[in-house]
């Protein structure tokens, strides 16, 4: 439960079966619940855990999985969302099943329950019957009192995967929690029920058709999901980005050469040469990585591209046409808006390419074609290696089609591969930064405001860097192109307001002095994120941040770095819990 609380940690609770089928639960983290049980007797042999993050109800005791059915003889846990829950209370209150919670995962156990008594039928064939009537999303983990020796598992929309050990089985939504026990795993498909009974996994589908699980070996090390001496995972995997940035290009370009090898990408090759146009669709980081992969994209293969919110893509009836590649971009692979946006692209006969960073993840399955960013798993909530694992995929992905297209010469390959290889050392570089940047973070940890300006290649950084100082810092931040300041922003400047310029040397270098002169005008705060030897603009601004040279195109992968690095340190010195932020969760399995 430890090892999943990333995915959620407003409450906690575990049900056991040991004759009786006991259920507790607390608010708060994992460690409470621990606290809770010291002196409860927690022997079992079949059990559940459950970690939430809130949807219906607020977070309390109550609300915290597992739920009870009203004779308290089923349990269950949930993650999704059931929409037509609110129907089906009603329906079952004049069965006379109570309720406790304000939870729609109450309504599923009760109807579960509701069907088993109605039908006379076993916990099995009950839990199947109820899928029929939930309309929503769900990975759910039911256990009964009169079926001990059982564990029936679900999904629809939401991750769950099964590991295989010797002589025991572990369900969870991913497989961080199983891989010290086993790397061999099965991932559920939506519409499958998985029993564990009497020693055996079987998989059905909700028809009842018996489906043969396609047993995989996960190559994840136990390491990469511990913190590894860091104070916390954040600060790990920013530290970890020279290496996960060289991971993400290991194998797909060889140094001095000019030939990509994306296998991903070779597939679909022709599709990608006569695309007429390029949807990205992702939500929060990976939107901006998408941001970045516009300029990359337009500037390298001359192909347009549009950068949508999965979310309000998926709900204004786009324009579609089969001659479109919409990429989804997603750490995690299970994001639920970038799924269903994927999903409606697909059924309009686009090709749909992932770049997704868990392996076997949703995302992944369902689309057509894609690349992995091998940054290793992310289990801090504020995405960092992801992000600049994203970028350096969707560069080698614009270089590719680039080449392809002839948008791009040998030339300029040949040096864009060049630098590619430099930049893990440049970001080592920037990484070295870091007690300048806590310096820094001392002087702005109290603002409440802060405003992100950029342009070109370092705009969608500007946007990332103030969504990392909101996420885990609490501090209103927003980023701006540095140029539209001056259409309304400009007016929250004054000699209180912080504002971080990412003025690297580049094609709108010039621009951006002018900006700051503006900002400057206006007894604005100027922390300006500038390239190493800049001698004009260290005479504007108030601290100065150097990162090593790059190409332009490459930028963002550097001038991140401080960004986050300024984030985490502004959160630790307001005493926030950067690795689980308050109201979030890792994975946005919910619409
Ligand atoms: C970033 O720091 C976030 N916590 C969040 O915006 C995240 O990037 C977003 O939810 C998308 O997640 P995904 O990449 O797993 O799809």
């Amino acid at each position: 439960m430890h090892r999943l609380e990333y995915r959620g940690y407003d409450s906690a609770g575990v049900a056991l079966l040991n004759g009786n089928l006991s259920v507790y639960k607390k608010k708060g983290k994992v460690a409470d619940l621990e606290n809770f049980l010291t002196d409860k007797n927690t022997h079992a042999t079949v059990g559940m855990g459950h970690t939430r993050w809130a949807t219906h109800g607020e977070p309390n005791d109550v609300n915290a999985h597992p739920h009870y059915s009203t004779s308290e003889r089923i349990a269950i846990i949930h993650n999704g969302i059931i929409e037509n829950y609110a129907a089906l209370k009603t329906h079952l209150q004049k069965q006379g099943h109570v309720f406790h919670s304000d939870t729609d995962t109450e309504v599923f156990v009760n109807l579960i329950e509701d069907i088993q008594t109605n039908n006379h039928c076993s916990l099995e064939e009950a839990v199947r019957l109820a899928l029929h009537e939930v309309i929503g999303a769900y990975a759910i983990v039911v256990l009964s009192k009169d079926a001990p020796d059982q564990l029936i598992a679900a999904r629809k929309g939401s991750p769950l995967v099964i590991g295989i050990g010797e002589g025991e089985f572990f369900v969870a939504s991913d497989a961080t929690p199983i891989i010290e026990y086993t790397n061999e795993v099965v991932y559920v498909n939506d519409y499958e029920l998985a029993v564990i009974k009497d020693g055996q996994l079987a998989i059905r589908s909700r028809e009842d058709v018996v489906q043969t699980p396609y047993i995989q070996r996960l190559e994840l090390e136990l390491d990469s999901i511990e913190k590894g001496g860091y104070e916390h995972f954040m600060l790990k995997e920013i530290f970890e980005q020279p290496r996960s940035i060289l991971d993400s290009m290991r194998g797909r370009l060889e140094l001095g050469g000019s030939h990509l090898n994306m296998a991903g990408f070779r597939a679909y090759e022709q599709k990608f040469v006569n695309a007429q146009r390029i949807i990205i669709v992702a939500c929060g980081t990976s939107w901006h990585a998408g941001l970045v992969a516009e300029y990359l994209i337009e500037d390298l293969a001359r192909i347009p591209v549009e950068v949508e919110y999965a979310s309000e893509f998926r709900y204004r009836n786009p324009v579609i046409s089969e001659r479109d590649i919409v990429i989804a971009i997603s750490q995690s692979g299970e994001t639920a808006d970038t799924l269903a946006a994927l999903e409606l692209a697909k059924s309009k006969g686009a090709t749909i390419f992932g770049i997704c960073n868990v392996v076997g993840s949703s995302i992944a399955r369902a689309t057509d074609a894609g690349a992995y960013t091998h940054a290793g798993p992310e289990i801090g909530v504020a995405s960092t290696k992801a992000f600049t694992a994203q970028v350096t995929v969707l560069t080698l992905l614009a270089m590719c089609i680039g080449q392809r297209r002839g948008t791009i010469t040998d030339v300029k390959l040949r040096e864009l591969v060049t630098e590619l290889h430099n930049i893990p050392t440049k970001v080592e570089k920037a990484l070295k930064l870091d007690a300048e940047i806590q310096q820094i973070a001392e002087t702005f940890k109290d603002v409440p405001n802060f405003l992100y300006l950029g342009r070109g290649y370092n705009f969608p950084v500007a946007l990332e860097g103030a969504l990392k100082l909101k996420e885990i810092s609490y501090i209103h931040a927003e980023g701006y192109p540095a140029a539209e300041m001056k259409h309304g922003p400009i007016a929250l400047i004054d000699e209180n307001m912080p504002v971080v310029v990412i003025a690297t040397k580049d094609s709108s270098y010039e621009k951006v002095v002018s900006n700051i002169q503006e900002v400057k005008a206006r007894k604005g705060r100027i922390i300006a994120v500038v390239t190493e030897g800049d001698t004009t603009i260290p005479a504007m601004a108030e601290f100065v941040i150097e990162v090593p040279p790059t190409s332009e195109v490459l930028v963002p992968l550097v001038s991140v770095i401080p960004l986050q690095l300024l984030s985490y340190h502004i959160a630790v010195l307001r005493g926030c819990n950067v690795d689980q932020p308050r109201n979030l969760a890792k994975s946005v399995t919910v619409e």
